[in-house]
């Protein structure tokens, strides 16, 4: 025993150490030095991060006061040289006095970090204040990508585009699987879960571009399913929002629409060009360019039996403008489909 004394020492200072590393490493402890949440754009992301800091703060001095303690007591009561091995050190059983100290302490912490953690969750979830003006945003998930459903209809894959200073309500839903929202600098993570509705609410207060992704494993290509949220004043949202498209209209927002739908929704499985790659090769395909068959797919999905040519329905609640954008892009582009009179362009 004599022997391991000193090995149970170091094995505690190196605990010690670890723990004291991204400090010594002269990491800004502000933004974890890599280990806590980043620093937030958000008032709700902060108060989340302040509980994220002051839960640490509790758990950093339990640590150390036990481990202190464990060192000084491996020292104070180790096997003294003149003990033989038969020697005992006292018996003692019970003291009541210790054990309801030992007992209060921990249920004085847990019960400290509740109510602290209680009387903030307002401010993490953001439902105080005057949200009178809040801009809400449906957010769809579906297996691979993010859509986005401004509240005049306009639609956005993957990015979205949110005013600075303004509250806004995020009202998640799914079309297939789980997944959920999480964009660490703005706030916390949120499912979208089919058949149900979930909100998020926060207000960005700094303008910047904030990356985040899918946070719940929902398939084959959850890696490629990240997500950016852009931040701009109020002025240049709008005019972003005039570059999207929400009605049935030809030109150059159609266009822009389809061609988002493809690199987003399609060319993740299929191929910038159509090409083939996780899903096969769909250049000059009949069904891109058939209305019906083409919608029908994209609701739909398409399951073969033993997996073969598995396809999710990764079209389901798309608006009719939306499959008419893509198709228009699907003809617009050369290498996806033969070019077509104009005749036959801008129906419906
Ligand atoms: Cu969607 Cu992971």
């Amino acid at each position: 025993m004599r022997r391991s004394t000193p090995a149970v020492i170091a094995a505690a200072l190196a605990v010690l150490a670890l723990g004291a590393a991204p400090v010594a490493l002269g990491q800004d402890p502000g933004s974890g030095g890599g280990l806590g949440p980043p620093e937030s754009a958000t008032p709700s992301g902060e108060a989340i991060n302040q509980l994220y800091w002051f839960v640490f703060a509790v758990c950093a001095v339990v640590f150390v006061a036990v481990e202190t303690a464990l060192v000084l007591f491996i020292i104070r009561f180790r096997r003294r040289r003149s003990a033989t091995e038969e020697t005992e050190g006292p018996q003692i059983h019970g003291n009541t006095r210790l054990e309801i100290i030992w007992t209060l302490i921990p249920a004085v912490i847990l019960v400290g970090i509740a109510v602290v953690v209680l009387a903030r969750s307002s401010a993490v979830e953001a439902t105080s204040g005057n949200r009178s003006n809040e801009l809400v945003v449906e957010v769809q998930g579906h297996q691979f990508y993010w859509q986005y459903v401004y509240p005049e209809g306009q639609i956005a894959i993957d990015k979205l585009v949110l005013p600075v200073d303004r509250p806004v309500k995020l009202e998640l839903v799914s079309y297939d699987v789980n997944h959920s929202w999480w964009v660490p600098e703005l706030t916390g993570k949120r499912d979208a879960i089919p058949g149900r509705t979930n909100e998020l609410r926060f207000t960005p207060t700094e303008e910047g571009v904030y990356e985040g992704r899918c946070a719940e494993l929902c398939g084959v290509l959850h890696t490629v399913m990240p997500t950016t949220v852009e931040v701009v004043t109020q002025t240049e949202y709008e005019s972003r929002l005039r570059l999207l498209t929400g009605q049935d209209e030809p030109g150059a927002t159609q266009l822009a629409l389809g061609r988002e739908t493809w690199d987003r929704v399609c060319a993740k499985c299929h191929g910038l060009a159509g090409e083939g790659d996780l899903g096969p090769p769909v250049a000059q395909s009949g069904t891109l360019v058939d209305a019906e068959a083409l919608t029908d797919l994209l609701e739909n999905g398409q399951d073969l039996p033993a997996n073969e040519g598995y396809m999710p329905p990764v079209g389901r609640g798309w608006p009719p403008f939306q499959v008419e954008a893509l198709i228009a892009y699907i003809r617009s582009n050369e290498r996806l489909a033969a070019p077509q009179p104009p005749a036959q362009e801008g129906e419906g």
